[in-house]
C-alpha cells in the first residue's frame, strides 16, 4: 500500500507514525512545502486528557513530548487590578517547532519517507499512484479549496482580530491579561512553553483594533506597539514575531470529508478557536481516528474512509462547538467588563460548560469560596439579611422582585398536563404542584393557562375563564402557600395557531382530527402543512384578547397567585405577532420589530394595569427562531427591553417552537447563552431554562451571572425533589421541609455531605497527574 500524506503538521506527522507503526511494509510519503525546521507560530498546548490519548497510541512520541513540554497546572486571570490563580488545569505546553521535530524524528526512525519543498498541487496528478491521499495541508488547505464544492466547505470569518507573538517573559500559569486601553479591550492569552518563551496571543474587537490603528501597522510596528501598552505585563521583556499578522479566526467546518481516496486531516478539515487550545489537539486526534478506521477496516481505504467520517464527526463537532462557546465570549467580552472580578473570572473558566461549579470547587476551593462569597455580598447589598462570611451555594441565595421574596433561585418550569377536563385543574395538578412545591423549589410556573375556551391548545388544557377554574386553582395555591415556601406564578396564555391540537402523548402540536375548534393568529399560515389555517385575527377580536387577558389575570389575582407570566413564545398567538416567520401582516402590527411588538405589548400592559402593583410579572420570549429569517439573539434584547419599559420584572428566556423546520443546536444548558445576553447586555433580570439538569449547572449559571433564577422543567418531572437533594448535597440547612418527610430530610442531609467528601478526597488522590509525574519520573 502506497500512502501520500500532504502536510508535514502535527495531523499528517502523527498520522505518519501511527500508521508506519502498525503496517510498516506501507509506503508512506510526506509532501511537506516548507523546510523541516521552517514554521510558523510558537508554542502548543495540550490537556492531561490528550496527554493520555498520545500515550496510549504512541508511548515513544508521548514520552518525548512529555521530556520536552512545560506542565503547569494553574490559570491565572489578570483583570481590573485583580489577579485570580486557579489550580487543578493540568496543561502542558511545549514550542511548535520542538513538537513538530520531534515527532519527525519519531517518523523518521519509523522509516517514513519525507520530501521536503515540494509543494503538492491541489489537482493532486503528482499523487496518481497513491492509495490514499491524506490532505493534512493545513488551515488554507489548497486540496479542500480546490474542491470546495465537493467538501461543502464553510468557512466562518469571526469578527475579533487576533495575532500570535512570541516574547521571553517566563510564565508559571496560563495567563489571560485582560486590559482596558485608550483604544479598547485588549486580551491576552499567554503561556510558557519552554523555559524562557512564551506564546502571546493578542484578541481585539474590530472597533479597538481600528482605533489602535492596527490596521495601518506591519507585523514589528504592531509589536512594538503592543509592547509599550504591556510593558507591565511584559515586565521589560521583548515581544517578537513570525508571521504574526493581524487575522479574523476562520472557522473551518466541512459536510463532506472524503472525496475517493482523498481524506481531510487536520485544520484542513475543521479548526478549532485557540481560547480553547485544541487545534494541536483535534489534528492529532483526526490522525488516531483515521489510523483506528484503517485498522478496523483492514486498509481497505473505501470503508475506512467512510467508518473515519462517521465515527469522529461527532467529537470534532463537539470540540467545534465548545470552543464556538469560547470563541463568543471573548467576542463579548465587553458585557461582563463591569462585573466583579471574581464574578468575572469565574465566567471566564466555565464559559465553554466543562468546567462547573462543583469542578472548580474540587480543584480550586478558595477561589469557589470568594466567588459564593461575593454572589452573597451581592445578594446582601440588594436587601437581604444574608450572612456574606459563609458562602452558600447561588442557588439557595434568596431574590425578590418586586414584593415576592423567594428562598432559593430554583425554578418549576411551566408545563401543561395535558390532563384538565372543560379547562379545569383538578387533582393530578394538584399533586403535579403540590410535591414539587414540598420538593423544596422556590418558585413554581403553572402550566400555560388559557384565556378562553378557544385560546386552549388542546382539550387537556387548563384554563382561567371561569368561576370554576377559579376556584380549582384557588386550591392549588392554598396547598402551596399552607405547606411549602415556595412561590406560585401562573402562566397565562392563548395558543393561536398551535391551538385545537392533540395532547402531548397523541402528537404534540398535531392537529385534532376531531372536535377542533377555529382558531387565529398573527398570519394566516399553518404551522405543520396539514394543520388547520388560522384566520387573521382581526383588530375585533384583539379587543376581545385583551379583554381574556385582563379577565384572567383578574381571577389569578383572586386565587391567591403570586406573580403571573404573559406567554408570548413558542410560537402562541403573542408569539406569532413577534416573529417575522409569522407575522406577515400589513397593518401596523407587521412589518418594523417595533410594529410587530404593539400587540403583545398592548396585552402586557392592560395586565400589568389590572395586576397589583406590588407584585411581579413575567413573560417568557423566544429569544431565538433557530431560522433564517426569524428571531435573533440581537432583536431578543430589544424585546426584552421594550417588555421591561412597561413593567416586565423578569425575562424568562426560551427558544424556538416558532415553526415546525427550525434547526436549534441542542445541548447542555443551550438556551442560557441568550439569557446571559439579555441579563448582561439589557441589565435586566432573567430566568433561562433548557436541558439544565444538576445542581451543579444550576450553579454555575447563577455564580456566572448567566440568570438570575434557573428554571426546570423535564428534571422535575422525575425529581419533585431536585432542590431538597442539591441543598443536602451543599449540606444547605436552612431548607424547609414539612413535618412528615423530616427523617427522609434527615438522612439525606446526614449521608449526603460525606459523600462530598469522599469524592473531593478521592480526587485530591488522583493528583498530581499522571503525566506530570511520568516528566518527574523521566528527570530523575
Ligand atoms: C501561530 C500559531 C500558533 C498556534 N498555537 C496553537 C496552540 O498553542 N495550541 C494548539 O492546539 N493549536 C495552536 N495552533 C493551531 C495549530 O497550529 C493548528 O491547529 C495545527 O497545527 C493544525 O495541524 P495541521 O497538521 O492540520 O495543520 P498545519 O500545522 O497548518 O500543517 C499543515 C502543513 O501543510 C503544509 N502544506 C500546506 N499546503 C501544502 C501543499 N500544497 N503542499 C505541501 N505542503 C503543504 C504547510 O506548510 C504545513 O506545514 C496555532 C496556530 C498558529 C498559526
Ligand atoms: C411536558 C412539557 C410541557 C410543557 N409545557 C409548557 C408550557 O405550558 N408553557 C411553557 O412555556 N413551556 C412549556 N414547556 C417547556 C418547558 O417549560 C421548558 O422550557 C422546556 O422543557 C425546556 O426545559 P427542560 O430542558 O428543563 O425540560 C413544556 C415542556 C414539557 C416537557
Amino acid at each position: 500500500m502506497r500512502i501520500a500524506i500532504v502536510g508535514g503538521g502535527p495531523a499528517g506527522l502523527y498520522f505518519a507514525i501511527l500508521a508506519k507503526k502498525a503496517w510498516p511494509a506501507t509506503e508512506i510519503t510526506v509532501f511537506e512545502r516548507n523546510r523541516p525546521d521552517d514554521t510558523f507560530g510558537f508554542g502548543v498546548v495540550f490537556s492531561d486528557e490528550t496527554l493520555d490519548t498520545f500515550e496510549k497510541y504512541d508511548r515513544a512520541s508521548y514520552q518525548a513530548i512529555v521530556d520536552n513540554f512545560a506542565y503547569w497546572d494553574d490559570i491565572e486571570i489578570h483583570f481590573k487590578g485583580a489577579v485570580h490563580r486557579i489550580g487543578g488545569n493540568g496543561f502542558c505546553g511545549c514550542a511548535r517547532t520542538t513538537l513538530l521535530r520531534l515527532l519527525f524524528e519519531r517518523a523518521l526512525g519509523l522509516g517514513v519517507e519525507f520530501e521536503f519543498q515540494t509543494e503538492v498541487d491541489p489537482d493532486l496528478k503528482a499523487l496518481k499512484g497513491y492509495d490514499l491521499i491524506v490532505a493534512a495541508d493545513g488551515i488554507n488547505s489548497r486540496i479542500r479549496e480546490a474542491h470546495r464544492d465537493h467538501f461543502s466547505t464553510e468557512i466562518d470569518y469571526r469578527p475579533n482580530k487576533f495575532t500570535w507573538m512570541g516574547s521571553t517573559r517566563s510564565f508559571d500559569a496560563f495567563t489571560f491579561f485582560f486590559k482596558e486601553t485608550d483604544h479598547g479591550i485588549i486580551i491576552a492569552h499567554c503561556y510558557q512553553y519552554e523555559p524562557g518563551h512564551s506564546t502571546w496571543i493578542f484578541e481585539v474587537q474590530e472597533d479597538t483594533f481600528k482605533k489602535a490603528g492596527f490596521d495601518t501597522l506591519d507585523e514589528q510596528q504592531s509589536a512594538a506597539f503592543l509592547e509599550k501598552l504591556f510593558a507591565e505585563e511584559l515586565r521589560g521583556h521583548p515581544l517578537f514575531v513570525n508571521r504574526s499578522m493581524w487575522r479574523n479566526f476562520p472557522r473551518v467546518s466541512n459536510d463532506r470529508w472524503v472525496m475517493g481516496n482523498v481524506v481531510l486531516l487536520g485544520d484542513a478539515k475543521a479548526t478549532a478557536h485557540f481560547s480553547i487550545g485544541s487545534g494541536t489537539k483535534l489534528a492529532m486526534e483526526d490522525a488516531i481516528a483515521l489510523y483506528n478506521a484503517l485498522s478496523r477496516e483492514r486498509l481497505d481505504v473505501k470503508a475506512s474512509l467512510e467508518r473515519y467520517e462517521t465515527e469522529r464527526r461527532l467529537d470534532v463537532e463537539k470540540t467545534q462547538h465548545a470552543a464556538d462557546v469560547s470563541l463568543v465570549w471573548f467576542e463579548h467580552v465587553d458585557r461582563f467588563w463591569p462585573m466583579d472580578p471574581k464574578q468575572f473570572s469565574f465566567g471566564l473558566m466555565t464559559r465553554s460548560k466543562a468546567i462547573t461549579w462543583d469542578n472548580l470547587t474540587l480543584r480550586a476551593p478558595e477561589f469557589v469560596n470568594e466567588v459564593g462569597k461575593t454572589f452573597a455580598r451581592q445578594v446582601k447589598a440588594s436587601g437581604f439579611d444574608v450572612d456574606d462570611g459563609v458562602p452558600v451555594p447561588p442557588m439557595f441565595q434568596p431574590f425578590s422582585l418586586r414584593d415576592m421574596i423567594l428562598p432559593n433561585r430554583v425554578v418549576v418550569s411551566p408545563m401543561c398536563m395535558y390532563s384538565a377536563k372543560d379547562g379545569v385543574p383538578n387533582d393530578w395538578h394538584l399533586m403535579h404542584l403540590g410535591s414539587r412545591a414540598v420538593g423544596g423549589a422556590g418558585l413554581l410556573f403553572t402550566e400555560m393557562t388559557d384565556v378562553s375556551e378557544d385560546a386552549r391548545i388542546s382539550p387537556g388544557c387548563t384554563g382561567i375563564y371561569n368561576d370554576e377554574q377559579e376556584a380549582a386553582w384557588k386550591r392549588i395555591v392554598d396547598f402551596v402557600r399552607q405547606h411549602s415556601r415556595a412561590k406560585i406564578c401562573m402562566q397565562l396564555g392563548h395558543a393561536g395557531r398551535k391551538g385545537a391540537t392533540k395532547l402531548m402523548w397523541e402528537g404534540s402540536d398535531r392537529p385534532l382530527e376531531s372536535g377542533a375548534w377555529p382558531i387565529v393568529s398573527a398570519s394566516p399560515l399553518p404551522y405543520y402543512p396539514d394543520s388547520q389555517v388560522p384566520r387573521e385575527i382581526t383588530r375585533r377580536e384583539m379587543d376581545r384578547v385583551v379583554g381574556d387577558f385582563v379577565a384572567a389575570t383578574k381571577r389569578a389575582e383572586r386565587a391567591g397567585f403570586d406573580m403571573i407570566e404573559l406567554h408570548c413564545a413558542h410560537g402562541y398567538l403573542l408569539a406569532s405577532f413577534i416573529s417575522p416567520l409569522t407575522n406577515q401582516r400589513r397593518d401596523e402590527y407587521g412589518g418594523s420589530l417595533d410594529n410587530r411588538l404593539k400587540f403583545p405589548l398592548e396585552v402586557f400592559r392592560a395586565m400589568r394595569d389590572a395586576w397589583p402593583s406590588n407584585k411581579p410579572m413575567s413573560v417568557r420570549i423566544s429569544a431565538t427562531d433557530w431560522k433564517d429569517g426569524g428571531i435573533s439573539g440581537e432583536d431578543s434584547v430589544e424585546i426584552a427591553r421594550a417588555f421591561a419599559r412597561e413593567g416586565c420584572d423578569l425575562i424568562d428566556v426560551s427558544t424556538g417552537q416558532t415553526v415546525h423546520d427550525a434547526e436549534p443546536i441542542f445541548g447542555r444548558m443551550f438556551q442560557t447563552p441568550f439569557s446571559d445576553q439579555i441579563r448582561n447586555e439589557a441589565k435586566l433580570a432573567t430566568m433561562c431554562v433548557g436541558n439544565i439538569t444538576s445542581a451543579d449547572q444550576v450553579n454555575t449559571i447563577l455564580a456566572a451571572g448567566r440568570a438570575d433564577l434557573v428554571a426546570l422543567a423535564r428534571p422535575h418531572l422525575v425529581d419533585p425533589f431536585f432542590t431538597m437533594r442539591a441543598a443536602a448535597w451543599y449540606g444547605v440547612q436552612d431548607m424547609h421541609c414539612p413535618p412528615q418527610y423530616l427523617p427522609g430530610r434527615d438522612q439525606i442531609f446526614r449521608n449526603f455531605p460525606r459523600d462530598r467528601e469522599d469524592l473531593t478526597e478521592l480526587r485530591r488522590k488522583a493528583r498530581p497527574s499522571s503525566h506530570q509525574r511520568n516528566r518527574k519520573e523521566a528527570a530523575e
